[in-house]
């Protein structure tokens, strides 16, 4: 009995040396942002209750309390932290050789060593030890036993000082648990700017105690329009419902709102920077400035509140006491907040207001400015000098550019059709923060900017030369809140997307790769899961929107990530985790509607319908037109968007080659209608596809092909038709709303390859 227990006791000790000093393979070790060198080595390091950290300067101890309180919660117990070397294994240790924020971090299966230079290093050390543990590290109570990291060796600096995010807090408000969550998760991926949007027309969310009416009033209101939209799609998808928890009871009446205090603000910003995360405050000034106007509304042109064409009527740059207002605010938010930089907004400001205004007309004339461009510059320079004057810089939209820029003034550039803003910020010395809407706005549609195209996005023009590229501070992601009503669907906007942008903002251009990138993406969904981070996964690839066929079709469904199960309903309900399990390619000989979903555990990808659409050849036409071009009518503020485009009666046409823009580039409130015909060589099935910003409708004939309508970024849309051999009616109308607009439209013949429709396959009367 005796003996065998030994043997036992020994089987046991052998099985867990064996498992702690297991070799982990490259394919099981997921660290995003991917580092700068690693080098894998045998066996794994084991923590315990004994576990002991050595810290020996103030930098080191926010980084060994962050993992002791990983232990705490995920383990049930705390790493210790000692101030003498004596058993300890952690070892931090300060070697000044290394880059500001870097680290080596060397772990063998009896030590760790991590070096840095600064706190962020050694922060940013334990971040990486933190994505090599198992996630269930991320989890209260785990149930995890084998609390191992794999023998490694990893020297790691980061590409940009600047990794970005931003929150809108006016559009719809978060709360202070939600803003630390966030906090954790920039901290996770190695991001080190939090941008807090803070004010807007919608809503004042600071407390600024010279004027309390902005948020004794200023912070309230009873129903926006984006609340209104939020409301009605909530309706049919629950993740746009309000957070009621903004909700309250004032002056008698059911309100949205709320705001931080300042000391609020204080626990934020200690929060971050025990995160090694600077807070930066964005106050927008002179536009997007209606929550402060309509309670102190001597700041406008007209003294009251309004809108202009798209944006709010902006402060009043001839009266002094905007300038007394602001400075006045600016001067509690200096005080506040740590940062080197304050964001100041600065964009889409209606200047209409001051070309009317003879305070703003007199202003540019005592000042000797050209126009209201330069008004605006003269504005941004005098609160320049001021937040100087309080050992500050100014930062602001790419629109400060506009009338001139200052020799100190930062730009975030976020107007992709406005490129050369960032040559004239360079040409001129400018700092900048590369943060453009086409790619790093994570409100946006995800099908409209999706994963890949975030990943692949490479910040530096490539025009820029190196001395150019130096004022390239960094690159940072916005998530404009319109359309973010609550935590849970911000979450859904900013991730996996957040980890692309991690990973450009710390890894170099060269070490970047999107396969491999895809590979340690898989392990990263389990981490985001132990998270509870609802994350977006894209719907069923392989299915068209619409699908034509003549007698059957099948129909074969693929899983967007790995481990994914699909389902599938074909009677129009939504489908879910009760609908039919898709476990072989389907067969329709009737028109259906196909709805699909895909779950990774509890994760649902989102839902793809497709219309699948039993055809008969539409009937060609017995012309000869022609070929080459079709007519093209183009319209400006005639209409809101493309599904009410209409072709007026007096319609004149240009003859176009190819279907885009060409000549009305940056054209707002655009429609466009393109008609001819198109040829199809061989009868048989044919693909169209569109991609648009905003919509477009494609028919053949009567018959609508692509439906890409509705007002939205650049999305890619497809359909299928029957077609007789020979010429059919074609028509493609289009709609820009406003920030830029695209087209173009393909074509895939029965056994072709997708092409561009051009050429011979179109004609015009
Ligand atoms: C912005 O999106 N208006 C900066
Ligand atoms: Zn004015």
């Amino acid at each position: 009995m005796k003996y065998s227990a030994i043997i036992l006791l020994l089987l046991s000790v052998c099985i867990s040396c064996q498992t702690t000093s297991k070799t982990v393979a490259a394919t099981e070790i997921s660290i995003v942002p991917k580092p700068s060198d690693m080098v894998i080595t045998e066996g794994s390091y084991l923590f315990s209750k004994r576990t002991k950290i050595f810290v020996d300067n103030e930098n080191q101890k926010p980084a060994a309390k962050y993992l002791s309180d990983l232990f705490e919660k995920a383990a049930g117990y705390p790493i210790f932290i000692s101030e003498t070397k004596g058993n300890a294994t952690i070892i931090f240790t300060e070697d000044k050789s290394i880059k500001p924020e870097g680290y080596h971090l060397e772990i063998s299966p009896k030590k760790i060593n991590i070096k840095a230079s600064d706190a962020a290093g050694y922060f940013y050390g334990i971040q990486t030890i933190r994505q090599l543990l198992p996630p269930s590290i991320e989890t209260a109570n785990s149930i995890e036993k084998n609390w191992s990291v794999p023998s490694i060796v990893i020297n790691d600096t980061p590409r940009f000082s600047w990794r970005g995010m931003q929150m809108d807090f006016s559009r719809h408000f978060f709360s202070i648990d939600e803003v630390k969550t966030f906090l954790n998760y920039m901290a996770l991926y190695k991001l080190n700017t939090y941008h807090m949007h803070l004010t807007d027309d919608q809503g004042w969310r600071i407390e600024i105690k010279k004027y309390p009416l902005l948020t004794e009033k200023g912070a309230w209101r009873v129903e926006s329009s984006h609340d209104i939209t939020c409301n009605e799609l909530a309706k049919t998808d629950p993740s746009f419902i309000i957070d009621e928890q903004h909700y309250h009871n004032r002056e008698g009446q059911r309100m949205y709102g709320g705001f931080f205090t300042q000391e609020q603000i204080k626990e934020i910003i200690t929060y971050a920077a025990e995160r090694q995360i600077e807070v930066i405050p964005e106050i927008d000034m002179p536009g997007h400035l209606k929550s402060a106007i309509d309670n102190y509304p001597y700041l406008s042109c007209t003294n009251e509140a309004g809108w202009g064409e798209l944006f709010s009527s902006p402060a009043c740059l001839g009266k002094e006491t905007t300038y007394e207002f602001t400075k006045d605010i600016l001067a509690e938010i200096v005080d506040l907040f740590p940062s080197k930089y304050v964001h100041i907004g600065g964009d889409e400001v209606n200047i209409e207001s001051w070309k009317k205004c003879p305070l703003c007309q007199k202003a540019i004339k005592d000042h000797h400015l050209k126009n209201e461009h330069e008004l605006q510059s003269f504005f941004n320079r005098d609160i320049e000098t001021f937040l100087n004057s309080k050992g500050k810089r100014l930062l602001g939209w790419d629109e400060i550019v506009e009338g001139g820029l200052s020799k100190d003034g930062t730009m975030m550039w976020w107007r992709n059709w406005a490129p050369t803003m960032r040559d004239i910020a360079a040409k001129h010395g400018n700092d900048m923060i590369i943060t453009p809407c086409f790619e790093y706005y994570f409100d946006a549609k995800h099908e409209a900017t999706p994963f890949e195209k975030i990943y692949q996005y490479e910040p530096i023009p490539e025009n820029f030369t190196k001395e150019q590229a130096k004022h390239i501070l960094g690159i940072q992601a916005n998530l404009w809140s319109e359309m973010i009503p609550n935590f849970k669907r911000l979450q859904f906007q900013a991730f996996p997307r957040f980890l692309a942008l991690a990973e450009t903002s710390w890894t170099s251009k060269e070490d970047k790769n999107y396969d491999d990138f895809q590979k340690r993406m898989n392990l990263q969904y389990k981490r985001l899961e132990a998270l509870n981070i609802q994350y977006h996964i894209p719907p069923v690839t392989g299915l068209k929107d619409k699908v034509a066929f003549l007698d059957k079709v099948t129909i074969e469904l693929n899983a967007p990530l790995e481990d994914m199960v699909i389902y599938y309903s074909t009677d129009g309900t939504t489908p879910s985790k009760t609908s039919k399990k898709y476990t072989a390619p389907l067969e329709f000989s009737q028109t259906t509607t196909l709805n699909t979903i895909a779950y990774r555990g509890n994760v649902a990808s989102e839902t793809k319908a497709a219309l699948i659409e039993k055809q008969n050849y539409l009937e060609s036409l017995n012309i000869t037109p022609k070929t080459g071009a079709l007519q093209r009518w183009t319209g400006v503020k005639q209409f809101k968007i493309v599904d009410s485009v209409a072709l007026p009666k007096n319609a004149t046409y240009q003859f176009v080659t190819v279907i885009n823009l060409a000549g009305n580039e940056g054209i707002e409130q655009l429609s466009m209608v393109f008609k001819g015909y198109f040829y199809a060589e061989a009868e048989g099935l044919y693909e169209f596809a569109t991609k648009s910003d905003d919509g477009s409708l494609l028919f053949i004939g009567d018959k609508m092909v692509v439906d890409n309508g509705g007002n939205h970024s650049a999305i890619e849309k497809n359909g299928m038709v029957a077609l007789q051999k020979g010429w059919h009616p074609i028509t493609i109308k289009y709609h820009e709303a406003t920030g830029g607009g695209e087209l173009s439209v393909s074509f895939k013949a029965p056994n072709g390859e997708k092409q561009v429709l051009k050429g011979n396959v179109i004609a015009h009367d």
